[in-house]
């Protein structure tokens, strides 16, 4: 079929982005196809000529979410027939027609793997009165590369892995995404080079296990080297990476974390239990006297880190004393900050047929007994920064205070201080003057 490329001239859309980093990137990727064809972009759904929901399914409380609000936009729809909403990413790659039973006024549906078809899928369902489902099974590394509308000029992602091959038997994204696939090094370095020349001062390099980038290679390629060529790019100022699994963060990757002046000194290192059996029955391929290790090592090398991490609980067969193991690790690493999930079964995924499932009522008891703990941990961390003085990268202002600037310490704490705009995009040092359970307040030192 030919694909006009002009479809979208004077037109105008609007796009809806759930889920993880990998989604934002991909999210990028879709503006930057529809620029190309025309379509400039709108903050209002009822503006859009075309409104794309970029979907994750990780969760049932996502699906949920997004299911919702694609309902919201029936009423639009019927008043716009000529309106086309096109729904992809991980839970269209999961659901395929199935979307269509749930919101049957969606015009497309498209998988994680066939971004690249966005024009011809667009063109098609103009011109078709039936909706089209279109998703691919399989990923290839996108040998063609595609535009990107970036979302800042400060900071950008750089994916270096596609997919993921580790199957935590909890977790659906090895099904919506595919096998672990690493984009060669040169791609990599090319493109954070660009982003410098462009003025961008901060890559965050995206994988689902970031730590076993270049294994699929099969040329000796190490995370470890990649990272400490991107250290070599002039120009870029911070270097972080997500996501790291624990069970393959090498030494060989802290030295090159110590030794690398412009990677971060922040470790988002995901332990999702406390408790050996449930390591186990999880998947993960560690155990916590590792963890403990691994974090023992980062510290000793790397001091004044900050290491922050991810846990579920309510994990099938999970006891109390499983739980206590957690809340014992958690009081023990003493994390920056932790991301708490309640389980959430994911159908085709081992651990929802896992016989032993946790009640509703105690995942939420426990995850509030979590939160609580934590909460008060971060909160003790960042006293202790108070007076301190601290180097920040300005990223922006804050929404709901005048004058005040949001900036990011190199641990990746979120620090708010008055100050003028123009100082956006700069490194300066603040002092610490209140600290928060989730951010910092401060004071301009010294600009550098
Ligand atoms: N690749 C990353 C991120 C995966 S998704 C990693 O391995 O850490 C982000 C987080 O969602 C996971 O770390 C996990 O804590 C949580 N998660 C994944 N599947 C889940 C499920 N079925 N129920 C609850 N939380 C889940
Ligand atoms: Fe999911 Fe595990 Fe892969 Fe992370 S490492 S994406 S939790 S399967
Ligand atoms: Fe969600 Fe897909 Fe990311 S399932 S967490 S958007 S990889």
């Amino acid at each position: 079929m030919e694909i006009c490329r002009e479809i979208g001239k004077g037109k105008k859309y609007h796009i809806r982005t759930y889920g993880c980093q990998m989604n934002e990137r991909d999210s990028e990727t879709l503006a930057g196809i529809l620029a190309d064809l025309g379509y400039t972009r709108t903050a209002s759904v009822e503006e859009a000529d075309l409104i794309l929901f970029n979907t994750c399914c990780v969760r049932e409380t996502a699906e949920r979410k997004i299911y919702g609000r694609l309902n919201e936009l029936r009423p639009l729809k019927k008043k716009r027939p000529d309106l086309l909403i096109g729904v992809g990413g991980c839970m269209a790659q999961k659901d395929k027609e199935r979307v269509l039973t749930k919101a049957p006024h969606v015009d497309f549906v498209f998988g994680t793997h066939n971004i690249q078809e966005l024009p011809e899928l667009i063109s098609k369902a103009a011109a078709l009165s039936e909706p089209l489902v279109q998703v691919w099974e399989e990923g290839q590394v996108p040998l063609v590369d595609l535009p990107a509308q970036r979302e800042g000029k400060l900071k950008a992602y750089v994916t270096i892995t596609y997919g993921c091959t580790n199957f935590c038997t909890y977790c659906i994204v090895p099904y919506v995404r595919g096998k672990e696939r690493s984009r060669p090094p040169q791609d990599i370095i090319q493109e954070v080079t660009e982003l410098a020349q462009e003025g961008y001062k901060e890559v965050t390099l995206l994988g689902q296990n970031v730590n076993t980038y270049g294994r699929d290679l099969g040329k000796g390629v190490s995370f470890a080297q990649l990272l400490r060529e991107v250290n070599q790019v002039e120009g870029i100022q911070r270097i972080r990476y997500t996501t790291s699994h624990p069970r393959d963060f090498t030494a060989e990757i802290i030295a090159a974390v110590r030794d690398c002046d412009k990677v971060c000194e922040h470790f988002h290192l995901p332990i999702q239990a406390g408790s050996n059996r449930i390591l186990q029955r999880m998947n993960r391929g560690y155990t916590r006297e590792e963890y403990l290790q691994l974090v023992e090592r980062i510290r000793e090398e790397v001091p004044d880190c900050s290491i922050t991490t991810d846990i579920i609980v309510g994990f099938p067969g999970e006891e109390e004393e499983d739980f206590a193991a957690t809340l014992d690790i958690v009081r023990q690493v003493r994390f920056d900050n932790a991301f708490t999930f309640v389980f959430s079964p994911r159908s085709g995924t081992p651990a929802a047929k896992m016989k032993e499932q946790v009640p509703e009522d105690v995942k939420k008891e426990r995850l509030n007994r979590l939160m609580e703990l934590q909460d008060r941990i971060s909160r003790d961390i960042n006293e202790e920064l108070r007076g301190k003085e601290l180097e920040v990268l300005v990223e922006g202002t804050s929404k709901k205070e005048e004058k005040i600037l949001t900036s990011r310490t190199r641990t990746n704490k979120l620090v708010l201080f008055p100050g003028e705009e123009d100082l956006m995009g700069e490194l300066v040092t603040v002092r610490i003057t209140r600290p928060q359970t989730w951010n910092l307040y401060g004071e301009l030192v010294k600009i550098e």
